[in-house]
C-alpha cells in the first residue's frame, strides 16, 4: 500500500519526513508530497517519483519547519499524476491530508460535494475527506470535524490531517489500515509502520482501528472510536528496519497472506452499489456482453489460475462459455478469436509479456478486451478496453498470495454482473453479494488458526511428493495451492480434479505420497468424499479442507482443516487462504527462501 510520515517536533521535519518516506519507497513510489509550515503558513510540495525526487524539488535546501506530514503513493484511485498525489486539500487550501486505504462511499459523497459547489483538484478518494472536514470545520473545530466526518466514511484509511488554521497540531486516525505513533524526547512521529521512525525513536504504538490521536503542543491525546479518551501504552519496538517493514512477520509473503481479508474487501469495496454488482459499468462492454458467444481468457501462473476460477463463476452465474488457455500458448499458435469476442485477462504486475502477447493477438483479431491488475500506469491497462484495478497496494512476495483473493473477488463480481447483462436467473445474487462482503471477516477466522496449520505443515513437511484435490470451484484452487507449494517450498505438488484421479493419478498413491483434499460441503461433496476414500484405501496419507462441524470427515481423513460455513462460490476464498499457509509453513520448516524463491521473479517481462 501507500505510505505515510509525519513529524512534529525540534528536528527538521521536511527532512524527517523524506527520510521516512525512503524507508517506506517499498510499498511504492508512483509519487510522493509533503506539507510543511513555511513563511507562516502551509506549503505543499508534490512530485511524481521516488522520494529522491521530492528532496531534489527543494532546490535552495530543505525548509526548516518543525511540523509536516508526507505520502508516498502507490496509485489506486486515479492514474499517476501530480494532481493525485497525496497529500490532499480543500477547496480553500486550509485541510491538508494524507490517507492509506479506500473511501467505499466516494462516489456518493462526490455527488453531493459537487452539489454544494466544492471544486476538486484530483480524481482520488482521499480529496473528499478534506472537502467533507472543510465543511464540517466552519461549525466546529478541527478534531470534532475530523470526529464527525470519518463517522460517514466507510472504507479502510489511516489518516494524517493538519490545518493553516491550527498548523502546530496534527490528528491522525485509523480503521482498518496501519498507523503507528512513535515517541521522541518532546517530539512525535506517525507512519503507516514502524520502519519510516526507527532512525529517531524505538518508543512506538499501533494505533486501534476506530482510534483519532491529537498531537499538539508536545502532548498526545487519543481517543476511541465512541470518543472516549483512552491510553495506549508506547513500547520499545526491537525490530531492525527491514523487521519493522514486514510489521513482525517473518516474511512479506505472510504478511502479505495476512493481508488477503484487506485485499478482497479493498477489491470489492465501492463494486457493490444499491446491492447491484457494479465492477465495470460500461456501455461498450454492456453491449459485447450481452451479445457475446463466449469469453475467451489467457493470463500466467496464479492470475491464469484466478480466470479458472473465473470460468466456473461466468459459466455458472452468466451462462456464458469461458475459454481459458496459458498466455505463452495463445498467442504462439495464433488461437482463433475474433469481433465477437471479448478477451479477458488478469495480471498483478500489468506487465508479464507473454499476457501481452496474447491481449496483443486479441486485439489484432478486434476482440474487446477487459483486463484485471494490480499496478496502474502499466503497459497491459492502459491498451485494454477496460481495465478494472486490483486496488490492493503492492505485493512485495514474489509468490503471488493477496493477489489471487482479490483477482477471484473481482471475478465473481463480474460474474454476477454478466449475469445482470444477460439477464440470466441468478437465484442467490442477494445471498452470494451479501456474502462476498462477510468474505474478509470469515477469511480472518481462517488465518487465526495459523498455529494449527503451522503444526500441521511440520508433520508434512519432509514429504517429496504432494497430490492437490478438488472440484467445480475449488478445482482452481486447489491448482493454486499446488503451485504456491511447489513454488515457496520446492516440493513436488501437482492438483488434480478429485474426479480425474482415479484415471491415473491414483497409481502414485502410497504412504509416502499425501493428498490434500478440499473438500467443504457443498454441491460436490457427497463425490469428493467417494475419491477421498479412493485415496485411503490405497493407504495414501490425507488432509482434508471441510467445513466446520463436519464429523464423519474426520472419520476418514488423517488430518482436518476446517473452514466456516458459507456460500459454495465463496469457499475458495476461504480454502485458498489456508493452502497459502500450508505452503508457507511447509517453505519455513524446509528453509526456504520464501520471499525470492530460487529461479522466479516478480515481473516477467520476457516471453
Ligand atoms: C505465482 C506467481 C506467478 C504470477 C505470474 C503472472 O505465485 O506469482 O505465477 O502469477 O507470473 O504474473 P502477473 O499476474 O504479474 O501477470
Amino acid at each position: 500500500m501507500c505510505g505515510i510520515v509525519a513529524y512534529v517536533g525540534y528536528r527538521n521535519a521536511v527532512r524527517v519526513c523524506i527520510q521516512g518516506l525512503a524507508e517506506l519507497e517499498y510499498r511504492g513510489y508512483d509519487a510522493s508530497g509533503i506539507v510543511f509550515v513555511a513563511n507562516g503558513t502551509l506549503e505543499v510540495v508534490k512530485e511524481l517519483g521516488r522520494p529522491e525526487n521530492l528532496r531534489k524539488k527543494f532546490v535552495d535546501g530543505l525548509p526548516n519547519s518543525r511540523i509536516a506530514i508526507a505520502h508516498n503513493r502507490w496509485a489506486t484511485h486515479g492514474v499517476n499524476n501530480i494532481e493525485n498525489a497525496h497529500p490532499h486539500s480543500d477547496c480553500e487550501g486550509i485541510i491538508f491530508l494524507a490517507h492509506n486505504g479506500i473511501i467505499e462511499n466516494a462516489c456518493g459523497l462526490r455527488e453531493n460535494l459537487s452539489l454544494r459547489d466544492h471544486r476538486f483538484k484530483s480524481t482520488t478518494d482521499t480529496e473528499i475527506i478534506a472537502h467533507l472536514i472543510e465543511e464540517s470545520n466552519k461549525v466546529v473545530g478541527l478534531e470534532e470535524a475530523v470526529r464527525t466526518v470519518l463517522a460517514g466514511i466507510s472504507g479502510s484509511y489511516a489518516l494524517v490531517i493538519i490545518s493553516k488554521k491550527e498548523p502546530e497540531k496534527i490528528i491522525a486516525a485509523r480503521n482498518g489500515s496501519s498507523l503507528w505513533l512513535g515517541m521522541g524526547n518532546g517530539e512525535f512521529f506517525v507512519a503507516s509502520e514502524p520502519s519510516a521512525m526507527l532512525a529517531f525513536t524505538k518508543s512506538a504504538l499501533p494505533l486501534v482501528d476506530g482510534d483519532i490521536a491529537v498531537i499538539e503542543n508536545g502532548s498526545l491525546v487519543i481517543s476511541d472510536a465512541r470518543g472516549e479518551r483512552v491510553h495506549r501504552e508506547f513500547r520499545n519496538v526491537t525490530w531492525n528496519v527491514e523487521e519493522a517493514k514486514r510489521e513482525g512477520y517473518a516474511h512479506y509473503t505472510l504478511k502479505e497472506i495476512f493481508q488477503g481479508p484487506e485485499a478482497v474487501g479493498n477489491s470489492i469495496f465501492d463494486r457493490i452499489k444499491e446491492g447491484r454488482p457494479a465492477c465495470a459499468d460500461d456501455s461498450k462492454l454492456r453491449e459485447k456482453i450481452r451479445r457475446a458467444r463466449r469469453i475467451v481468457s489467457s493470463a500466467c501462473g496464479t492470475a491464469l489460475y484466478s480466470l479458472e476460477l473465473g470460468k466456473y463463476f461466468i459459466e455458472q452465474y452468466a451462462k456464458l462459455p469461458v475459454e481459458v488457455e496459458i498466455a505463452s500458448e495463445f498467442y504462439t499458435k495464433n488461437s482463433i478469436i475474433d469481433v465477437g469476442d471479448v478477451f479477458l485477462t488478469v495480471s498483478q504486475s500489468g506487465e508479464t509479456l507473454d499476457t501481452l502477447e496474447a491481449l496483443r493477438l486479441a486485439q489484432s483479431k478486434g476482440a474487446f478486451s477487459v483486463s484485471i491488475v494490480n499496478k496502474m500506469g502499466t503497459v497491459i491497462p492502459s491498451i485494454s478496453d477496460i481495465a478494472i484495478f486490483q486496488n490492493i497496494g503492492r505485493e512485495v512476495g514474489v509468490a503471488s498470495t493477496k493477489s489471487f483473493l482479490s483477482q477471484a473477488a473481482i471475478l465473481l463480481l463480474l460474474s454476477l454482473e454478466f449475469a445482470k447483462i444477460r439477464e440470466t436467473l441468478v437465484e442467490d445474487m442477494e445471498e452470494i453479494l451479501q456474502g462476498l462482503k462477510n468474505v474478509p471477516a470469515l477469511m480472518r477466522k481462517v488465518l487465526a488458526q495459523s498455529e494449527n496449520v503451522r503444526a500441521l505443515s511440520t508433520q508434512y513437511s519432509h514429504f517429496h511428493n504432494f497430490l492437490y484435490l478438488g472440484r467445480k470451484f475449488n478445482l482452481p484452487v486447489a491448482f493454486e495451492g499446488a503451485l504456491k507449494l511447489k513454488e515457496l517450498s520446492y516440493v513436488h505438488a501437482e492438483a488434480y480434479g478429485a474426479g480425474e484421479m482415479k484415471h491415473g493419478p491414483l497409481a502414485l498413491i502410497d504412504k509416502d505420497f499425501p493428498t490434500m483434499a478440499i473438500a467443504p460441503r457443498d454441491s460436490v461433496y457427497e463425490k469428493v468424499i467417494s475419491n477421498i476414500e479412493e485415496i485411503k484405501t490405497r493407504g495414501g496419507p490425507l488432509i482434508a479442507i471441510a467445513t466446520e462441524g463436519d464429523e464423519r470427515i474426520g472419520r476418514l481423513a488423517d488430518h482436518v482443516l476446517y473452514i466456516p460455513e458459507t456460500h459454495e462460490a465463496l469457499s475458495p476464498f476461504l480454502t485458498a487462504s489456508i493452502l497459502q499457509l500450508f505452503a508457507y509453513y511447509v517453505a519455513l520448516d524446509r528453509g526456504c527462501d520464501i520471499d525470492t524463491p530460487r529461479n522466479l521473479a516478480k515481473s516477467i517481462t520476457v516471453a
